[in-house]
């Protein structure tokens, strides 16, 4: 079995590897099954991925839903290039169509201070959907500013500073399979 430190290059700028693949992967499965047990046998929930973090597990939890689904994008930006949530959220891109009546899944991968989402909440519901619930990959509940709690969560973890699977430190990282903790001098330079 290969060392998950130098299964990829780009792993080698970890400090350690908080959840490898096969752990995401076989929990990103589970998720699927269960917000398929949760809809109705007629539903047919419209995904919205929350770009840009959010694209690597919307694809996997997409394909772990065995039933139809559409699917639409949000972009919002709100940390730049710094390590926490600067708490401004912008709205960069939104949705193609209109969401009345629509059963909403939106789909995070990580929710810090709960900004994000309460903004885009408060947004969509104007909007009058059947319903909004929330999928997020990964949680930091002691980060809350706001008070949100997602129906689904694949793992509620620490304070750390995690890149991979869609997550990035300035743009950079997104690609590896993995989610890890960077290591200090990564990203010390540059905030
Ligand atoms: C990250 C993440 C969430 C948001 C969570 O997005 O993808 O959307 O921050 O933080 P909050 O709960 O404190 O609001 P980011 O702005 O870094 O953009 P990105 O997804 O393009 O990396």
């Amino acid at each position: 079995m290969s060392d998950p430190l130098t299964a990829h290059r780009l792993a080698r700028d970890l400090e350690s590897v908080l959840l490898t693949q096969d752990a995401i992967q076989s929990r990103v499965r589970e998720l699927g099954a269960l917000i398929d047990r949760d809809y109705a046998p007629d539903d047919e929930p419209l995904l919205i991925g929350i770009l840009k973090g959010a694209c690597i597990f919307l694809s996997d939890l997409l394909r772990a839903i065995p039933r139809h689904v559409s699917l639409d994008f949000i972009a919002t930006s709100s940390y730049g290039a710094a390590v926490h949530s600067s708490g401004q959220v912008r709205l960069l891109k939104d949705l193609d169509k209109p969401i009345e009546g629509r059963h909403i899944l939106i789909v995070e991968d990580i929710i810090d201070s709960g900004l994000t989402l309460t903004y885009l909440k408060r947004m969509l519901s104007a909007r009058r959907p059947a319903s909004i619930r929330i999928a997020t990959l990964l949680d930091k509940p002691s980060r809350r500013k706001q008070p949100l709690t997602p129906d689904y969560v694949g793992f509620a973890i620490d304070d750390l500073f995690v890149v991979g699977y869609g997550l990035d430190f300035d743009e950079r990282y997104r690609n590896l399979p993995m989610i890890g903790v960077l290591k200090p001098a990564c990203y010390q330079k540059m905030v």
